[in-house]
């Protein structure tokens, strides 16, 4: 039996279907209520709207469930790599062996950036944020891969979809290497492509780089957690720029942009800097519990709270029991880790957050493993682009075969109703 829903405006009631996702949600669709009764529906900050029907991640907030293509992140966190997870997104399946291979082998092939484009790097200041540098240099790539735009066939845009794979990471890299001040250099075909990235990212110019196993598995991990969310505030970037049909990498360019926001990916950086100011300010966390609560204070305590989890974000939980891990292999002795363990008791007991249902979200630990892992605090939002890139090419790839119309918002209106133009000697 179809379900519908009623809408009565003014004494005449409007009928329109329900569709149901394989998870039970449903959702009233609307298409026809402009057309049909003159009226749209408000929802600043798109709270209650679905944009779109996708089916490639599945998230619960309430039950703190989060799924890619039906695997649970618990499951992929513990048994696949980065790449399987890349392609599983992108394709839908978990590839096979041959499937892996190639994916690989195509990857790889892909991975020269034009000289031309150390130029531009060149351009930036040394002080430039990393992620100001990455969303210019994503979109310079159209330049030098004007084919790129072409979407009409699958063939083309799996080309498009294996360069970006690719030559992000050089990237990603060469934005942290500028900021240090390190040569420019490329990958290693020889690596695995996590590795590869690593190696790509600290490799010193007089030096062997030296392999950490440890150190590769909690870079793969964490870039598997933060590989899709379904539709946060960049991933809608991606799927609305690229609604116009403008090409992956601009869609990509301006997800980066939407990502570095700090109540979005930013918040991974902000985390950081915060609970190093409250150990510089003699590590008193209830001055900073109470700073969050008070409504004249703009200060939010970073790391907590979160648009869809209402009970626990699983991604937190996974990272927090992997930074514990990973500075316990590494012989690390983080006061920071304490600050914020601190923090997350006490906002876990407090009436406020609890009401609220404010927890730690994924970026309350992910800054603790990056710096325990030596990346720079301001690369951290980077590593968060990294990670997401798959699923904003996963989304971008859906939209664009299920020929989705551009997106285009209504608006209430809310200004000066009609006036008469004043001689600027008569304002
Ligand atoms: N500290 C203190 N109060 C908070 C916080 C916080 N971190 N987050 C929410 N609140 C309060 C907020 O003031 C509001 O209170 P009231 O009802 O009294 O006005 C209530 O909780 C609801 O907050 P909201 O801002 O309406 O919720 P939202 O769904 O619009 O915002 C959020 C979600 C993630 C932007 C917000 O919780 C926040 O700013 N958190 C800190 C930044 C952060 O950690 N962002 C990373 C998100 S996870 C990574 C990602 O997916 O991007």
């Amino acid at each position: 039996m179809s379900l519908t829903a009623t809408i009565e405006f003014q004494g005449k009631k409007y009928e329109f279907p329900v569709t149901e996702g394989t998870e039970g949600e449903m959702g009233i669709d609307i298409k026809t209520l402009r057309g049909a009764s003159g009226l749209v529906t408000l929802d600043p900050g798109y709270k209650n709207t679905g944009s779109c029907e996708s089916a490639i991640t599945f998230l619960d907030g309430e039950k703190g469930i989060l799924r890619y293509r039906g695997y649970s992140i618990e499951e992929l966190a513990e048994h696949a790599d980065f790449l399987e997870v890349a392609y599983l997104l992108i394709f839908g399946e978990l590839p096979n062996k041959e499937q892996l291979e190639k994916f690989d082998a195509d990857i790889k092939a892909e991975s020269h950036v034009d000289e031309e484009m150390k130029k531009i790097l060149d351009g930036f200041p040394k002080s430039a944020h990393p992620m100001g540098v990455l969303s210019s240099l994503t979109s310079a790539l159209i330049a030098f891969n004007p084919s790129a735009v072409d979407v009409s066939s699958e063939e083309k845009m799996y080309t498009s979809i294996v360069r970006i794979l690719a030559k992000f990471p050089v990237l990603v890299a060469w934005a942290m290497r500028k900021k240090m001040g390190l040569p420019l250099d490329y990958g290693d075909d020889s690596l695995g492509y996590v590795e590869n990235i690593h190696k790509m990212m600290f490799k010193r110019p007089n030096q062997e780089y030296k392999r950490n196993p440890l150190v590769i598995e909690a870079l793969d991990k964490l870039l598997i957690l933060h590989a899709d969310h379904e539709q946060n505030c960049s991933t809608s970037t991606v799927r609305i720029v690229g609604s116009s049909h403008a090409g992956l990498f601009a869609s990509l360019s301006a997800g980066i942009s939407a990502l570095w926001g700090p109540l979005h990916g930013g918040a991974n950086q902000a985390v950081l800097e915060m609970l190093e100011a409250i150990q510089e300010d003699g590590g008193d966390t209830k001055k900073y519990m109470a700073k969050a609560k008070d409504k004249n204070d703009p200060f939010r305590l970073m790391g907590f709270g979160h648009r869809v989890y209402k009970n626990f974000d699983p991604r937190a939980r996974i990272i927090k029991k992997s930074a514990d891990e990973v500075l316990g292999d590494l012989g690390i002795d983080d006061p920071i880790l304490d600050i914020a363990k601190g923090l997350e008791k006490e906002a876990l007991e407090d009436k406020y957050f609890v009401d609220r249902k404010l927890y730690p979200n994924v970026d309350f630990y992910s800054g603790i493993i990056y710096r325990a892992l030596g990346i720079p605090v301001e690369m951290f939002t980077v590593m968060f682009a990294l990670g997401r890139l798959p699923g904003w090419i996963a989304q971008w790839r859906e939209m664009r075969l299920k020929k989705e119309p551009i997106g285009r918002p209504r608006q209430i209106y809310t200004g000066e109703n009609h006036r008469s133009f004043k001689k600027i000697n008569e304002r």
